[in-house]
């Protein structure tokens, strides 16, 4: 955070006094702010008190003559490490994903080539309002990144999404797109989630797996500076911020976006995949044909995602697959270690009462060649963070 240049755009909502805060932590950081106060934001707090906490002159109106003499707003925005909006509004949000420069701070972010974090705040309505979502769509495919917004009492008195994140996961959320990680420059392919398997156009095979785990492994890989892509099944948990996400379905349709991924430097390979596939899916509904027999299902084994990464001709230089079992744990994924082909597995027991299965903790057993580690009981983000660690100190000897 020292000496890095933080171009922050106020926008105007009943939080932009959480921007002041946010001035401060970021000063206090060793960073420099230059402030920009968008007209609807002069509403909420004043010129006056956000230069005075930034230390700097305030730029708030795109056809000041002489701001426009001292410094354009094309070199304004070029001249910042990142570029934070906080509050983005409603409004904001769509000019920035229709690409609208009618004032200084649209123009602004219309104009740079540096990245930009976004903390939306608004109503809980206009926030899940579907013109709203189709913008953040647009603008998380133009590599826009998002932090929060939190979900709480509003101002207005209504409950729900929408509140301002608070002035210190701003300030994380700054320091993690900031700093360079011992990961950065790194690309790493994650697999996560379920796949599911049709039986016909309504009905398919699924599994238990919730995508937690591997959701805060490419959290984790992506806070130490990983550029990831998160390639996931139909999961219960979202995918995470500031990563590449590829949506599947299928443990075919799983190969072919880890193929078009590579090649990667790691391989982190979490999903539970389907083994088999229904052969004799049926293209329409299958209906009762009244005799009360079953459909006679057929199956047929899926590709193995992990051995073929793993044998491939662009195998990345560590793969690292996942063994779920429900006994004698450490010998079969041992055994599974060497027939795949990876470097390392993590295994663990998903017995049922274990509460591993769709629950927020996870006790694993490291296995590569040196042997196997058994790590305690903790968290899936703390196990996470550890396998992240343990990949950045691999690729860097
Ligand atoms: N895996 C995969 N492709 C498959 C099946 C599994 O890539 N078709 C990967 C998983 O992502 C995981 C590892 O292989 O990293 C182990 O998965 P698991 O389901 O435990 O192993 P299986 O291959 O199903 O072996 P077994 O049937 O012996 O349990």
């Amino acid at each position: 955070m020292q000496g890095k240049r933080i171009l922050l755009v106020i926008g105007g909502g009943i939080a932009a006094y959480k921007s002041l805060l946010l001035i401060r932590l970021l000063r206090a950081a060793g960073a420099a702010v230059t402030p920009v106060l968008t007209r609807a934001g002069a509403e909420f707090v004043t010129p006056l008190s956000v230069s005075a906490l930034a230390g700097e002159k305030v730029y708030t109106d795109l056809f000041d003559l002489t701001d426009e003499a001292e410094m354009g707003h094309i070199q304004l925005s070029r001249v910042a490490d990142l570029i934070v909006v906080a509050p983005a509004t409603a409004d904001l949000l769509a000019k920035m994903a229709q690409g609208r420069a009618d004032d200084l701070a649209s123009t602004l972010l219309l104009a740079t080539d540096t990245a930009v974090l976004a903390a939306p705040a608004m109503n809980v309505r206009m926030w899940s309002h579907a013109a709203t979502q189709r913008n953040l769509a647009q603008l998380r495919l133009d590599g826009v990144q998002f932090v929060g917004p939190d979900e709480g009492e509003m101002a207005c008195g209504e409950f729900g999404p929408g509140r301002l994140a608070e002035p210190e996961a701003i300030f994380a959320a700054i320091s993690r797109l900031l700093d360079a990680g011992p990961l950065t420059g790194r690309h790493i392919l994650v697999t996560s989630g379920p796949t599911h398997e049709p039986i016909d156009p309504v009905r398919y095979i699924a599994n238990r797996s919730s995508g937690a785990q591997g959701t805060a492994i490419a959290a984790a890989l992506r806070d130490l500076g990983a550029a990831v892509t998160f390639v996931t099944g139909p999961a219960l948990v979202p995918a995470p911020e500031g990563v590449r996400v590829v949506r599947v379905e299928t443990a075919r349709e799983m190969l072919a976006a880890v193929e078009a991924a590579l090649p990667a430097d790691a391989a982190v390979m979490a999903a539970a995949v389907a083994d088999w596939r229904v052969a004799n899916a049926s293209g329409s509904k299958m209906k009762k044909d009244g005799t009360g027999k079953a459909p006679a299902l057929e199956f047929s084994e899926n590709p193995d995602i992990l051995a073929s990464i793993s044998k491939g001709d662009t195998r990345p230089a560590l793969v690292v697959g996942f063994a779920a079992e429900t006994d004698q744990v450490e010998a079969h994924a041992a055994a599974k270690r060497l027939r795949k082909g990876c470097d390392w597995i993590v295994a663990n027991d998903v017995s049922p009462s274990t509460g591993i299965m769709g629950g927020a903790e996870n006790a694993v057993v490291l296995i590569s060649d040196a042997g196997s580690e058994a790590w305690p009981r903790m968290s899936k983000d703390a196990v996470a963070r550890r396998l992240a660690e343990r990949i950045a100190a691999a690729l860097s000897s």
